[in-house]
């Protein structure tokens, strides 16, 4: 679908929208006035300076935070992310920058960590071909799910993180720097397993300061500057443009890709592209 600006609309049902959420720390403004909307089979990239307030959004999603105003409405209705119980249960998953697998146990233990099946006698047959399961849905290349997250590489170990997140079929992922401390080749394998998400039909709220890595998976770019929103951009914007935007470089950003179209619109017209 095409929406009035050339740019495809989302198809998949609004999994996640935020009105105006606001949170405050004291004297310290967060988050201002937030919108934000997260379609089924969507990536949504979340980009902003540091202090942007992106993480403050993560963790009021994960029901780590609470919002100080503000209306999260999740699958259709309004709700309240009062712990991270209560996200996980309604179907947010979230797999946060630092992971926090443990090093010493296998894949199989890390990805049940306190959700092993039938606690009183662990059915590790179960627990191992579900793990495998949810590794092959990702065609993740795990060479054994026995051995201990310390011997995996860093996109390996990402990989564990996001198949562990999808362990109770959520509706959202969120994914803090989730190509961060990886290297070229695996990134491109963390951004095919976002894209394997994304196609589960799962909306994928994606935090990151690689433009490179946004551009290529993301299907919008929501930008917030100093707690605010601060545009909504597609992965054709130029990277001076999403720079301009995150800093502020251009105080409306929003305008400026307006005007920028209309003059593309006016070369198309005049038969010069
Ligand atoms: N628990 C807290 N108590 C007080 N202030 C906080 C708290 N958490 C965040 N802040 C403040 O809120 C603002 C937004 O922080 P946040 O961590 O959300 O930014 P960010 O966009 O994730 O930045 P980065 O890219 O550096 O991770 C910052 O000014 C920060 O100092
Ligand atoms: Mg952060």
């Amino acid at each position: 679908m095409i929406d009035a600006s050339g740019q495809r609309a989302p198809t998949g049902e609004l999994v996640l929208s935020l009105q105006g959420v606001s949170k405050h720390f004291g004297a310290v403004s967060a988050l201002t006035d937030i919108n934000l909307d997260v379609h089924a089979g969507e990536v949504v990239a979340l980009v902003g300076d540091n202090g942007a307030g992106k993480s403050t959004l993560v963790k009021i999603l994960a029901g780590v935070h609470q919002p100080s105003a503000g209306t999260i409405t999740f699958a259709g209705k309004p709700v309240t992310l009062s712990d991270p119980a209560t996200a996980l249960d309604l179907g947010i998953a979230t797999v946060f920058q630092d992971l926090a697998l443990c090093e010493n146990l296998d894949v199989v233990a890390n990805i049940f960590l306190g959700r092993e099946l039938s606690p009183l006698k662990l059915d590790e047959t179960a627990m191992e071909v579900r793990a495998w399961t949810l590794l092959n849905e990702l065609a993740a290349r795990i060479p054994s799910v026995r051995i201990p997250i310390a011997s995996l590489s860093g996109g390996q170990r990402q990989t564990v993180a996001i198949a562990r997140s999808l362990l109770l079929e959520p509706k959202l992922i969120m994914l803090d720097e989730p190509t961060a401390a990886l290297g070229v080749a695996q990134t491109a394998e963390v951004l095919n397993l976002i894209e394997r998400v994304r196609d589960k039909g799962l909306g994928v709220l994606m935090i990151s300061h690689n433009m490179e890595d946004v551009r290529a998976v993301a299907d919008r770019i929501v930008v917030l500057r100093l707690g605010r929103n601060n545009g909504i951009f597609y992965p054709d914007t130029s990277n001076q443009e999403l720079v301009s935007a995150i800093t502020g470089a251009t105080e409306n950003a929003v305008s400026r890709r307006a005007g920028r179209r209309q003059a593309q619109q006016e070369q198309r017209e005049g038969g010069q592209l």
